[in-house]
């Protein structure tokens, strides 16, 4: 099992693994080729997938803004669930947002995946007190993250 940068030839997997989880990932025009080329242009090494015998089985992406960071699309396929690849994703996006200075960081959960949260718990991470509130630019459309 690697874990390595994402790059764009892995798109059709990655892409294939967030929309076989549409209740807690899903897809939206943020995930579309044009628009994770500005994250990799941001920092390429932030943005992990973990990959088996040439197969992307699992994804974890971290932005830091100088100030917090934050994970987005962490996901591992099925069957590959339970061996601790979740954990590896999140230790190392955790080491390598530590790297750049950040000092804390957050999670976005929907409130219907509850069954993530002991996941989370068990890796130190605290649900937070606090309500998301978010707006799309330009064209409106529906996305939940
Ligand atoms: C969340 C997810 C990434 C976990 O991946 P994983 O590889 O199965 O996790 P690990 O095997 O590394 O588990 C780490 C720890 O969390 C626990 N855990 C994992 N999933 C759990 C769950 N659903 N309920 C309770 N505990 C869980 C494990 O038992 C393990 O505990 P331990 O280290 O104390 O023994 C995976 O279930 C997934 O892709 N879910 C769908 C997408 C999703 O919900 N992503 C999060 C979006 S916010």
């Amino acid at each position: 099992m690697e874990l390595r940068p994402f790059t764009l030839d892995d798109y059709d997997q990655v892409i294939a693994l967030w929309r076989s989880e549409p209740g807690a990932i899903g897809a939206s025009r943020s995930d579309e080729p044009a628009e994770l080329a500005k994250l990799l242009a941001r920092d390429p090494e932030l943005f992990l997938v973990a990959e088996e015998a040439g197969r992307v089985v699992g994804t974890v992406i971290g932005g830091f803004d100088g100030r917090r960071g934050v994970i987005y699309h962490l996901a591992v396929q099925r069957e590959y669930r339970g061996r601790g690849l979740g954990r590896a994703l999140m230790e190392e996006i955790e080491r390598r947002l530590t790297e750049r200075g950040c000092l804390r960081a957050y999670a976005l959960v929907f409130e219907d995946n509850e069954g993530v949260m002991e996941f989370y718990r068990r890796l130190g991470w605290e649900r937070n007190p606090v309500a998301c509130v978010a707006k799309n630019f330009g064209p409106s459309q529906t996305t939940r993250r």
